[in-house]
């Protein structure tokens, strides 16, 4: 059995208004909180024992998942009061890690959703004898993660968070944000300071000369940290391109939580999921989208790759296309909103007020 770190502090700045009451990792995809494909698939992989490493909304988190058990897991929680980075929230867990020096402990980003075969990620640090092995990924634009060169045999030759120039741009391989550390090194990262592991600790062991192993792997990989992104990440799920043991109902074209009210010829489609006490009106359009609970989608309503907040409101006849609406904000009918549109929670938009396609 192995253990790990799951790292679920940040801001979830991006994903707003999404994360104003809920920490990026409990927004709910296919039906459950995010976090809840991650620990599932880690105890999937053998994992039994997961610190959480939070920090912002920190009180949102064990309410919800408790101890852990009803997931199989022994669950534990670490609070920062104030945000230490990745690396100090990484070093403020130590003291609860029970491997010993030389073990492999797990730590993942808590926004990842991705078909990673974690136990290879540990064969490989293993056969490799590294201190400490990544993930990597290849991705078309590089530049808003950690770039990750390799040398022939996969050892990491650099690491390059967030690349500024053309010229930092020396590789498509990414950190894809799942790590095995071994367990003395987590111990030599500096404690009681904010450390971000990508800029600090990763370049620092480098520089000493320390094994870190990358394995690329082509598998699904997808951060969820924009709201498209998220909404896509969901959809994967539902229709089963990304594989999570915690999708709550079998996989199709939609997934309809208990007590959602869905009309009869209400269209459903493209990994739509529509969360408990949601409601959606006759001849209602929902392609790709994520409608979460006690939201009211009325009759009419089009709606494409868009995510609806809690007990929001969606007016009849009205289009959303790539949008964003938080918990409780009211959109009334007619209305016209596409391309990244993100409506703030409890706004209220009234009827035929926004437009977007020319008038006849
Ligand atoms: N506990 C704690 N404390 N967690 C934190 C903190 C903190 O101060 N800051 C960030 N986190 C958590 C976030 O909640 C998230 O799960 C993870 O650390 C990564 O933070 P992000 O804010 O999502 O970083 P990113 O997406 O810009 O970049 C990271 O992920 C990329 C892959 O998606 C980096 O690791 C990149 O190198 C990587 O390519
Ligand atoms: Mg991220």
């Amino acid at each position: 059995m192995t253990e790990a770190i799951l790292l679920v502090g940040g801001k979830g700045t991006r994903l707003r208004p999404l994360t104003v009451h809920t920490p990026k990792p409990m927004v709910p995809a296919a039906g459950v909180p995010f976090l809840t494909h991650q620990l599932a698939r880690a105890r999937a992989a053998g994992v039994d024992h997961v610190v959480l490493a939070t920090s912002y909304l920190a009180e949102i988190f064990e309410p919800y998942f408790g101890d852990g058990s009803s997931l199989g897991l022994h669950l534990e929680y670490v609070t920062e009061e104030e945000p230490l980075g990745t690396g100090g929230a990484i070093r403020n867990v130590a003291p609860l890690l029970r491997s010993a020096p030389g073990e492999p402990v797990l730590i993942f980003n808590g926004d990842i959703l991705t078909g990673l075969d974690i136990q290879a990620l540990v064969t490989t640090h293993q056969s490799a004898g590294a201190d400490v092995s990544l993930h990597l990924t290849r991705v078309a634009d590089p530049r808003a993660f950690g770039l990750v060169p390799t040398d022939d045999s996969g050892r990491v030759t650099a690491f390059l968070e967030k690349p500024q120039t053309p010229e930092e741009i020396v590789t498509d391989q990414i950190n894809a944000g799942a790590y095995v550390f071994n367990r003395s090194v987590i111990d030599t990262i500096p404690a009681g300071r904010p450390v971000s592991v990508e800029r600090e600790t990763f370049p620092g062991l480098l520089a000493s000369g320390a094994h870190l192993q990358g394995m690329v792997d082509s598998t699904y990989w997808l951060d969820l940290g924009t709201p498209q992104a998220f909404v896509r990440g969901s959809a994967d799920l539902v229709l089963g391109r990304a594989s999570s043991p915690a999708v709550a109902g079998r996989c199709g074209d939609c997934l309809v939580l208990d007590g959602a009210d869905v009309a009869e010829d209400a269209k459903l489609t493209g990994g739509t999921s529509v969360g408990r006490e949601a409601v959606v009106g006759a001849g209602a359009t929902l392609d790709g989208s994520l409608v979460h609970a006690g939201a009211v989608i009325e009759p009419g309503a089009v709606i494409q790759d868009s995510l609806i907040g809690a007990g929001a409101r969606i007016g009849a006849r009205t289009v959303l296309e790539g949008v964003v609406v938080g918990d409780g904000a009211v959109i009334g009918a007619d209305n016209e909103l596409r391309s990244g549109v993100r409506v703030w929670c409890d706004a209220v938009i009234p009827d035929g007020a926004v437009r977007f396609s020319s008038d006849q």
